[in-house]
């Protein structure tokens, strides 16, 4: 099948991908050099392939990457070197087990949705974020009290 011309908002920038129409969105992504999103369970289980679609949060497995057309998508690339959310990152990966994080990706992207609405979530909101990101090291880096504690040390705007 010839590749699609598939036009998006790709972590703020315009963005023109040739795609095939087959591809998952976490598959497209993928292809285009987009690496914190990860190909996991493939079933809509784990949330490692989670992106933002137009400021939801969605697991990029479970759709067609044609489907985002004109719309804004956005990966952990946009944050990764984001400093005011390094609380954050650290806190996750000094609860995961060493040299893994393959989960944090999609993680990051649960809580930038949630924080994008509500900057100062509670612990239940938290859980509600994360109850479709399993991390098979250790529950501790789904751990609402310490992601609770780390969004407490984000300082200034989101
Ligand atoms: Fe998409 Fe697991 S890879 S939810």
């Amino acid at each position: 099948m010839p590749d699609i011309k598939l036009k998006i908002q790709l972590n703020g920038k315009s963005t023109t991908l040739a795609i095939n129409p087959n591809l998952t969105l976490n598959q497209a992504l993928n292809e285009n050099g987009i690496s914190s999103v990860k190909q996991g369970c493939e079933t809509g289980d784990c949330g490692s392939c989670t992106v933002i679609v137009n400021g939801h949060a969605v697991q990029s497995c479970m759709m067609l990457a044609a489907q985002v057309e004109g719309k804004s998508v956005q990966t952990f690339e946009s944050i990764e070197h984001f400093l005011k959310y390094q609380p954050l990152h650290d806190a996750l990966l000094d609860n995961t087990e060493k040299d893994c994080g393959f989960c944090i990706p999609g993680i990051m992207m649960s809580l930038e949705a949630l924080l994008k609405t509500n900057r100062t979530p509670d612990e239940a909101q938290i859980k509600d974020a994360l109850n479709g990101n399993l991390c098979h090291c250790t529950a501790n880096a789904t751990n609402a009290k310490i992601i609770l504690t780390a969004i407490k040390k984000i300082k200034g705007d989101f």
